[in-house]
């Protein structure tokens, strides 16, 4: 069994996470999307929140399982039974953070490797700031992001905007 632990912050998922879920559902017998706390960003959805939206972004793959975490990437790995880390890189600009963490995460478990695969150049500019920014802005986002969080993202810049 090949089992793959794709993690990330997903506020909110994009094309792009989503592009990478499904080439590497391809590729594995499971796939684990780990929605996780990230200490240094401020989030506009709860975890439970995200996990949700992805479930329902994700529902079309049979393989693809989403687990929220708060802990280390490294213990999730070996509570999740998994073999590898999944990480996307889109640019160059990614590539010395995702070095920097890759070595890290393998310092506090030797076992602990990780695959890096490139989504499609399409939405090799999206990130979830950007969306959020665009949206809280106005701005049409609805083609960067699966459907599920079109309607999430819309339902909650009304609920921001209804209260300032
Ligand atoms: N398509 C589109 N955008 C992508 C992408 C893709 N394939 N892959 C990454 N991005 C974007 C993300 O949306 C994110 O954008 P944002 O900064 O605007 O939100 C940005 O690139 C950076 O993403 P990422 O590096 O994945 O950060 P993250 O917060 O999503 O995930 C964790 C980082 C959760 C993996 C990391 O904080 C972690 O491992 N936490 C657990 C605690 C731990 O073990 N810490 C020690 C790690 S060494």
């Amino acid at each position: 069994m090949r089992r793959v632990l794709y993690p990330g912050s997903f506020d909110p998922m994009t094309n792009g996470h989503l592009d990478l879920v499904e080439r590497a559902s391809k590729l594995f017998d499971e796939v684990i999307v780990g929605v996780a706390v990230n200490r240094t960003k401020d989030v506009l959805f709860s975890l439970e929140e995200r996990a949700e939206i992805i479930k329902e972004c994700t529902s079309h793959m049979m393989n693809v399982q989403v687990k929220a975490f708060d802990g280390l990437l490294v213990d999730a790995i070996v509570n999740y039974k998994v073999n590898a880390i999944l990480r996307g890189l889109r640019a160059f600009s990614d590539f010395e953070y995702e070095l920097q963490m890759a070595l890290m995460n393998r310092s506090l478990n030797e076992e602990c490797e990780t695959i890096f695969m490139m989504p499609t150049p399409l939405n090799s500019f999206v990130s979830s700031s950007i969306i959020k920014e665009t949206a809280l802005l106005g701005g049409d986002y609805s083609k960067y992001v699966p459907e599920a969080v079109s309607a999430a993202l819309a339902k909650r810049i009304k609920g921001i905007k209804n209260n300032d």
